[in-house]
């Protein structure tokens, strides 16, 4: 027969050691508050004996008393029980409410799309795209060394050197000593933005909504940087909207999620400028600007701005989500509180994913897979393009990105943009909702249409659906 398992003993030993009494009164106690709940299985007099240091015949005193006053039973050959509590009265409910600050996501999209819908609005990379057999190969010879027993909660170092590396062949000038990994990009916000002592920051509106729900959930109040990918930017605007002094600015430079657009040179160092006029640090995410044709890249602010901007990347959407490996690159004076902060939130990342992907880098496979998938990638885009003349309406227009996985789709005016999201998703057509990414009044009017999820055929029927429910004038305001 297997017993019961028994519950830990609280004694509370008035003198140097427990007496029976002693045991009598805690477990009294125990009872009569319910933390020793009817049922309990009290520790054998063995084990008691060895906790508290004292002879069988204490112990087993303590027992009868317990049951000669009837809280306890002693059943044969199974254990001592706890009989119901006496007075027990249930304390008040426990109360679980969220911080007062914490602002619920209205971002209604689970992380991945139900079965037998279309993602239109995704920037995930299509899983066929993706190297899952190279990166289960690195994982099999990775598995092969000994598992170290110890992290670095700074990030795995080879995996750190080889990211310094790729790095400074780009142009920037980065160490392993200044990247910390994180669990994706998303964490390199979260202890970027906890590090330093912000409680203003500027980002570009429309803007990636998880960043923004992120600094607002942490307190910041945000300044929003008006970003019409249209017309471009406007410095002077900008240069206002910085006049309100934020101690940092987030800003995604290339293939800007959501609208797709990237910053041109002029705009690159006009906006260095500006920081640098107004005291603001910047943040830099970097999410796009090596998932472009032929193996170009796009400058960054960090190649020109040197070594105090703070710089993001990631390889979840091209690697593969489910790594859920990021970086931050960062000045060497702010390293070791990104570290702490790193600590205090998961103490380190899993060993075993930093080594995979450091193996993946080390054996050459990073950059054919990114040539691979810009190549479906460039053939989406151009089909996606070739999509979108032949279909949408007059009064449709669209970004034009040229790399990255999103282009911005903007309607008129008098549609009912909610209206329209619900039609869609009726249809199985599942588009973006931008409420959460604009920072004030939403001076776009549209969704992202992200090619890099879908295949030619699936965009072309999702694309179908969008501008017949925009020719039938159902939506309009
Ligand atoms: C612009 C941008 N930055 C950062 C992230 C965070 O990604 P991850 O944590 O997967 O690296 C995302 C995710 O979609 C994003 O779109």
């Amino acid at each position: 027969m297997t017993r019961s398992p028994y519950i830990g003993l609280h004694v509370a030993v008035a003198n140097r050691r427990a007496s029976a009494a002693d045991i009598v009164a805690s477990v009294q106690r125990e009872i009569e508050t319910g933390a020793l709940p009817a049922g309990s299985r009290l520790p054998p007099v063995r084990v008691l004996e060895k906790q508290l240091g004292l002879s069988k015949n204490t112990a087993q005193a303590a027992y009868d008393e317990l049951v000669a006053r009837g809280l306890v039973e002693a059943r044969e050959r199974e254990g001592v029980f706890v009989l119901a509590a006496t007075r027990f009265t249930q304390a008040a409910p426990i109360v679980v409410a969220p911080t007062p600050q914490f602002v619920a996501p209205p971002l209604s999209r689970p992380d991945l799309p139900p079965r037998g819908t279309t993602a239109l609005s995704t920037v995930f990379i299509d899983p066929e795209l993706l190297p899952t057999e190279r990166i289960a190969e690195c994982a099999r010879s990775v598995l092969r060394e000994r598992m170290p027993s110890h992290y670095d909660a700074q990030g795995y170092r080879p995996l750190r050197e080889a990211i310094a590396k790729r790095l400074r062949s780009r142009g920037l000038d980065v160490e392993a000593d200044e990247v910390v990994i994180t669990t994706g990009s998303q964490q390199s916000l979260d202890i970027v933005a906890r590090s330093l002592a912000v409680r203003r920051i500027a980002v570009e509106t429309p803007l990636y909504a998880y960043a923004k729900l992120l600094f607002e959930t942490l307190g910041n109040e945000l300044v929003g940087l008006h970003l019409d990918p249209f017309s471009g930017i406007d410095l002077d605007a900008w240069d206002r909207a910085l006049a309100a002094k934020p101690a940092l600015a987030y800003l995604i430079p290339s293939f800007h999620n959501p609208t797709g657009y990237s910053y041109t040179s002029t705009e690159m160092r006009g906006v260095l400028d500006l920081c640098v006029k107004h005291g603001v640090a910047i943040l830099e995410d970097d999410w796009g600007s090596d998932m472009l044709s032929d193996g170009e890249y796009r400058p960054m602010l960090r190649m020109l701005g040197g070594k105090d901007v703070l710089y993001v990347n990631s390889f979840t959407k091209k690697l593969l989500p489910s790594l859920r490996v990021g970086f931050v690159a960062a000045p060497p004076s702010l390293v070791p509180t990104l570290v702490a902060m790193k600590r205090l939130s998961t103490l380190g990342n899993a060993w075993l994913t930093e080594a995979i992907v450091a193996e993946f880098l080390d054996r050459g496979y990073y950059d054919t897979h990114l040539q691979q998938l810009q190549r479906a990638l460039d053939a989406r885009y151009a089909s996606c393009l070739a999509s979108l003349d032949e279909l949408m309406p007059d009064g449709v227009r669209w970004t034009h990105p040229g790399g990255g996985p999103t282009l911005w789709l903007d309607l008129p005016r008098s549609i009912d943009l909610v209206a329209l999201e619900a039609h869609l998703a009726r249809r199985g057509v599942l588009v973006s909702n931008t409420s959460a990414a604009y920072v004030g009044p939403a001076h776009l009017h549209g969704f992202r249409v992200a090619y890099a999820y879908l295949s030619e055929d699936e965009m072309r029927r999702a694309l179908t659906i969008v501008g017949d429910a925009l020719r039938s004038h159902l939506w309009q305001k």
